[in-house]
């Protein structure tokens, strides 16, 4: 398939973005922004990937992603000449769809998604809104493109990313505690790295109430995942982490009024 990609913002999503379409759609042309040598210089050696100026990325584009960071946005865009029919698709978290809708005229129909960086790797999920197909024609099929109902559910899913440092944080935690009885870090990390995505990875993802089905299966009375997990229930850890999910949601609603 012969398309023509462009990247304004060539930072720590462009780069596995761009790496991950370079290696599924060779024949790809792909443009990135000039910006940030240190990731652009190192796509460019990539075949198919061409370092340009930001008007040229939008001239010489079909498709153009926007990864900037929203100020940035609101800054570049209102001097950048956009074309009709031009597919525009943004990757930020805190800027609404009307907003880019007026900073990208006369492009129109914006989507925008919510990418991570093992996209590089796949199994990455991409929620959409309100139209997926570009993206699946770019990244389907090994990552799966979730149509999202309104673009106000898109705000929780940027926040739901959050649980990822949080889970670092237990596993760390989790690590150095198994270390203080082994005396080696290493092998503690293999093994509480390998009981998670091991589980994780033997988990259906067909979104039919499979988390509370492994927490039944895990609950057998008196057992140690019950103990711990009441344990750190009545801690108040669950309303925690929905508070603080509340506050993240509650962040990017007010800082990207529709
Ligand atoms: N990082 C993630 O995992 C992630 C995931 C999902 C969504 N996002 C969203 O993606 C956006 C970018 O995040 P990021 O983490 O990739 O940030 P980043 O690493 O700081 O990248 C921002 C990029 O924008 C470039 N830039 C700055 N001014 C520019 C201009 N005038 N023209 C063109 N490019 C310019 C920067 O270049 P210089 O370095 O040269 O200034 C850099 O390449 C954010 O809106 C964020 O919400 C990020």
């Amino acid at each position: 398939m012969s398309l023509t990609v462009g990247f304004l913002g060539t930072g720590r999503i462009a780069a596995p973005m761009v790496r991950s379409l370079n290696r599924r759609l060779p024949d790809c042309a792909i443009r990135i922004s000039v910006r940030n040598r240190k990731f652009s210089g190192r796509l460019s050696a990539l075949p198919g990937v061409t370092v340009m100026d930001n008007q040229d990325v939008v001239d010489r584009s079909e498709i153009v992603f926007l990864c900037l960071l929203a100020d940035v946005a609101r800054s570049e865009l209102p001097g950048l000449d956009f074309r009709e029919g031009q597919k525009i698709i943004s990757v930020m978290a805190d800027i609404s769809l009307a907003e880019i809708g007026n900073l990208v005229l006369p492009a129109t129909d914006p989507v925008v998604t919510v990418p991570l960086p093992f996209i590089e790797t796949g199994g990455c999920p991409l929620p959409v809104f309100p139209d997926g197909e570009v993206l699946h024609t770019l990244f389907g099929n090994e990552n799966e493109v979730i149509l999202v109902n309104t673009e106000d559910a898109m705000g929780p899913h940027f926040a739901a990313t959050a649980i990822l440092s949080h889970t670092m944080k237990q596993l760390d935690v989790v690590a150095d505690w198994l270390s203080g009885f082994t005396g080696s870090r290493q092998n503690a990390e293999r093994y509480v790295a390998s009981l998670l995505t091991g589980y994780l990875g033997s988990l259906e993802k067909d979104g039919n109430g499979r988390f509370r089905e492994a927490m039944e299966d895990l609950s057998t009375e008196g057992g140690l995942n019950n103990q711990l997990r009441a344990h750190i229930g009545q801690s108040g850890f669950y309303e925690t982490l929905r508070q603080g999910l509340d506050g993240l949601e509650g962040r990017l609603r007010e800082r990207a009024p529709v």
